[in-house]
Formats: C-alpha cells, structure tokens, sequence
C-alpha cells in the first residue's frame, strides 16, 4: 500500500541480510516499531501474540517461518532429523480460526518436501515464502476491482452523494498485504474518484479497528468515523450504512463465516434493515473440507485479560489500564460464525458469488471433490 509517499508492507525479508521483518502491529497507531523474526519461536511468538494477525498475514508469516525452519536444517537428506515437520507442526498450532495459516504451512512444506538436498530444500522454501506473499497482493487487488463494482453501483444510485461503508475489524492492507481484502474496493473506489465515507468498528476487545483500520483509512486520505462496537445497528435503522464490507479468517465451502467477534451481530442488524453485507475474501481463506460453520470452525478463546485491559496513549506514553473490578472474571471469545444465510454475497479474487455451496464451486470448479 503506498501512503503519505512510503511504500509498506506488513511483512518483508531485507533485502542485504535476508532477515524476516514485520510491522509490530500491537504497537500501532501510536509507536511504528518494526520487528526482526529469526527463529521458528520468533514466528510462533510473532503469530501468537498478534504481532502479524488476519488471516492472510499469519499464512503469509506462517510461509516465512518454513523458510526458517528448513534455514536451521543441516541434515543434507532427512530433514526431520532436525526437526523440520515438528518446527511445521508447532508453526500450525500457533493459532486456531484462520485457516491460511496450515494452507501455507503445508504448501511450502510440501515443495521443501520434493527436493533432495538441504540447498535445494532452503531455495525453495524461500521461492514459496515470496510467492504466497506475491500471490496475496495479487488476491486483494482482484478482490479490489471486483468489490468496486459494487460501490460504484450505490454511487451511481445515489448520484455521488458519498457511500457509507460499514466495516469491522481489521482486514486491510496490515492484515493482508497490497490493498487488504474488505478494504480493498474501498481504496480502489477512492482511487477512482468515488465519494467513500468508512465506518470503522472499534472492534474490541483488542481494537484492530480503532487502532489499525482507521490508522490505515488515515494514513490514505480515506474519510472514516471511528464508532463503538454496538452502533451499526442504530446507523442501518437510520439509513446511514448503504454497503458493510467485512473479511474472514475461514468461511466453509457452503458459506458459513468466521470473522473477528462481533461480526455475526453486524450481520443480523443488517439483514434486518435490508443493508447488503458482503465478505471479502481470497480463496486461500475457504475451507474446502467444512461444512458446518458454527459447529466446525474451531474458535479461539483468548488470555482474558485482553477483555479486562484497554491500551491507549496518554501524555505522550502507551499505557494499559484495567476497567472491570479486578475479581471480575472475563472471557475472550476471539471470533464469531455468521451463518451463509445472512450474507449477500462472497467478493473473491475470481469475482462476487452468492454465499451458497453451489455459487462457491461455480467460481472455484477446481474444488468440486469437496466433500458433501
Ligand atoms: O485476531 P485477528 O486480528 O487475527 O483477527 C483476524 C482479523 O483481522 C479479522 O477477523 C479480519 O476481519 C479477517 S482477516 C483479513
């Protein structure tokens, strides 16, 4: 994504020392720290502890940490004397819901797999590594221009009063890559002079939307309103939303989406108010062997006292304070499953599909074997 004139990427290899660097993004808005992974831990820490997050990313991070750890293999033939699918499986574990993260692990695995010396293993590793990041942007760009149609379209409707925009989370350009997906028709729409206005949710308990998407949506000049989690429903009953737009981080081969907590309540006030409710996605992030949304994906559940604490600045410093009584037990639900019937319609690099198992395999034919 190119803003304020500086080129940045979620994650890249130097180009003259070949390490590994990410944006620290549980430092954003208000520190820009940039992060050096090293190790197969440095990976699962970076996964783990949502430096990287959304579900294109942590695949993309997940591709890079096989490069790692072929990287560490000195056994010239079996590189499982060393560890190598052990560091792969540790690598899957790090994160539940998003189901980039074992497609990546498993596709560069695969390709080190097919090689027979540990030169060889590591050239490949690292060509998959570049690739699957390459192949990302490639999505969100497609994903852009067949979204921005849709926009266009309230535009037009609307006879360029601004379109408002409702999204949740965050599943651009920080989580993804290039354009991010759900936020990719809207910087595309920008870009072509489209009237955009942006919606943000603050998305708690961690805030990837107050915190990273309106950072995003700032940064390109795009016009956004922060609001608190629970306000679209009151925004849609009062005309104020035309279009949401959100990502996934695994949706099944029948429809069913899991997305950030939260989402499935922004999909139900929308289909009460008759507002479309779109998902953007690239294919990488449909599960080809599930076909239960709700009692299939597994869903993460994390440290509580993400709930319990908030982060922000003050005089000059990030701090984190505590808001409930300090007895008060919490949970953190991490994701919801929104139920294909209540979505519009799929946004995918190969184009927009209705959210049912026929309409799905009609863009991707090649994964008719899915099971029924
Ligand atoms: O827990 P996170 O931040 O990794 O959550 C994932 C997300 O960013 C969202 O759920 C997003 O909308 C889908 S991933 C592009």
């Amino acid at each position: 994504m190119t803003t304020n004139t500086t080129k940045l990427l979620p994650i890249w290899q130097d180009e003259t020392s070949g390490i590994v660097k990410v944006i620290d993004q549980r430092k954003l808005p208000h520190d820009f720290v940039v992060l050096e992974l090293n190790s197969v831990d440095d990976i699962i820490m970076a996964i783990r502890e949502m430096v990287v997050r959304g579900a294109p990313l942590i695949g993309q991070t997940a591709a890079y940490g096989v490069y790692i750890a072929a990287l560490a293999c000195t056994s010239n033939r079996d590189f499982d004397e060393d560890g190598f699918t052990s560091n792969c499986n540790r690598i899957k574990a790090a994160r539940p819901t998003a189901v980039n993260l074992a497609w990546a692990v498993d596709r560069v695995a695969t390709r080190v797999r097919g090689e027979h010396n540990s030169a060889a293993k590591v050239a490949i590793a690292q060509k998959e590594a570049v690739a699957i990041a390459r192949y990302e942007a490639d999505n969100c760009r497609k994903i852009g221009e067949h979204g921005l149609t849709l926009i266009a379209e309230i535009a037009r409707r609307k006879s360029g009063e601004p379109v408002n925009i409702l999204t949740h989370c965050n599943a651009g350009w920080l989580a993804c890559g290039e354009y991010g997906t759900a936020t990719a028709p809207i910087y595309l729409a920008a870009e072509n002079g489209i009237d955009v206005h942006v919606w943000v949710d603050e998305t708690r308990p961690l805030n990837q939307g107050s915190r990273l998407t309106a950072w995003e949506l700032g940064r390109s000049g795009v016009p956004h309103t922060v609001i608190t989690d629970n306000a679209g429903g009151h925004l849609m009953q009062h005309g104020r939303v035309d279009l949401v737009i959100v990502g996934t981080d695994r949706t099944t081969y029948t429809g069913d989406v899991a997305n950030k907590i939260g989402t499935y309540l922004k999909a139900l006030a929308a289909h009460d108010n008759g507002v479309p409710f779109y998902v953007a996605l690239p294919s990488t992030t449909f599960d080809w062997t599930l076909r239960d949304g709700a009692r299939e994906i597994p869903i993460e559940e994390r440290d509580a006292d993400e709930v319990r604490m908030v982060q922000g600045l003050k005089g000059g410093k990030t701090l984190s304070v505590m808001v409930p009584p300090a007895e008060s037990p919490a949970g953190n639900y991490a994701f919801d499953v929104t139920p294909a019937r209540l979505v519009t319609g799929f946004i995918t690099e190969r184009g927009i599909c209705k959210a049912t198992e026929a309409d799905i395999l009609k863009l991707f034919p090649e994964k008719t074997s899915a099971p029924s």
